[in-house]
């Protein structure tokens, strides 16, 4: 189908360096996030608020289901949690090949160390709560994707040209 799509721990850039890529190489760009609050009118924490994350994945697994019929040619960004679930790493598959941005703990933690937007972050320490879900989905991550982008100290251009390069390979 064309697609790429990008997996990864919340804050690891799949947006910016998703959009990044799209314009570079002219493809099309989706925030399966951004669609799922689009579509329901509301935000990722009001959904978690209001329904419960139960809710919030039942609505992710179906938004990844949907777009296997709708999307060519488009670099894809997904929630941190899309893939753990086993039917959505199949849907993942199925949709294109898969990137997976693999930044530090340390910096990740450190970028989202102000952030109100992760409503699974907010129920305690947030450094806990990051080292448990990071080792946690670490290996799922890598299992389910076709290349690992290690970003370490790279600079943003060079993950974005990485990304292009293995795109155009
Ligand atoms: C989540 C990641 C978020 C969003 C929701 C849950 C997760 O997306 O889907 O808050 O479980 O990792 P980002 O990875 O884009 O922050």
């Amino acid at each position: 189908m064309g697609n790429i799509i990008l997996i990864g721990f919340m804050g690891c850039g799949k947006t910016s360096v998703g959009k990044k890529v799209a314009e570079k190489l002219n493809y099309c760009f989706c925030d399966v996030d951004r669609m799922i609050e689009r579509d329901n009118k509301m935000s990722i924490s009001e959904i978690f608020q209001e329904y419960g994350e139960e809710h919030f994945r039942a609505i992710e697994t179906k938004a990844i289901m949907n777009l296997r019929e709708t999307v060519r040619n488009c670099i894809i960004s997904v929630g941190g949690g899309l893939p753990l679930r086993d039917e959505n790493r199949i849907f993942l598959k199925e949709l294109g090949k898969v990137v997976f941005i693999n930044v530090s703990k340390e910096v990740i933690i450190k970028r989202l160390e102000h952030d109100v937007t992760r409503p699974i972050l907010n129920k305690g320490n947030k450094e806990d709560i990051i080292s448990r879900l990071m080792a946690e989905r670490e290996p799922i991550y890598t299992e389910v994707s076709d290349i690992v982008v290690h970003v370490g100290n790279k600079e943003f251009i060079q993950v974005v040209d990485e990304i292009c390069d293995y795109v155009k390979s």
